[in-house]
């Protein structure tokens, strides 16, 4: 016979496997946010101030990503666990290796969602599938940021006035990005 107290139990704690999965998540927004943290000060020393612009608003978002899942955990009964990152890369090959591995980053991220919203499935957390879905659908505008951007690089190749232009349209997606982000923020 289940007890009162253990529904109790059961209201006001958190599943352990959604716990689990969530805290996973926290360190994976945690360490998107100290790679392209790294991006961005290597595109910063290398004269890419457009590029280290956009990288620097990017670094943010993902660190706002971990803040709403952080707070989640803790509102629902669970435990969040600010976790240590591993360190970053100082260096990149070039900026076209750097946009390739911020794509593959999302789609290790992508994957890592996707498995979060099949434990919430598996457990019939309605409510935590639910608030999950506002980063099914971030992670599609992210890879297909990072597709365009790729793209337009490798369509660039080594043209320096090209990469000029490239940098240009960085910083203004970068604005355009904070504008939109401080609003998200605001709702
Ligand atoms: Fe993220
Ligand atoms: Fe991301």
């Amino acid at each position: 016979m289940v007890t009162l107290r253990e529904t109790e139990q059961k209201i006001t704690t958190m599943n352990k496997r959604i716990e689990s999965a969530l805290n996973d998540q926290i360190q994976k927004e945690s360490s998107s946010s100290q790679y392209y943290l790294a991006m961005a000060s290597w595109a910063e020393n290398n004269g890419l101030n457009g590029t280290a612009k956009f990288m620097y608003t990017h670094s943010d978002e993902e660190r706002f990503h971990m803040l709403k899942l952080i707070k989640f955990v803790n509102e629902r009964g669970g435990v969040a666990i600010v976790p240590s990152v591993p360190q970053p890369p100082v260096e990149f090959d070039s900026l076209e290796r750097v946009f390739e591995l911020l794509l593959e980053h999302e789609l290790l991220v992508t994957e890592s969602i996707n498995s979060v919203v099949d434990v919430c499935l598996q457990e019939k957390d309605y409510s935590t599938h639910n608030f999950m879905q506002w980063y099914v659908s971030e992670q599609l505008e992210e890879e297909a940021l990072a597709r365009g951007v790729l793209d337009k690089l490798r369509l660039i190749g080594g043209d320096k006035g090209g990469l000029y232009l490239f940098d240009r349209d960085m910083e203004a997606s970068a604005a355009a990005a904070n504008k939109a982000g401080t609003a998200d923020k605001k709702a």
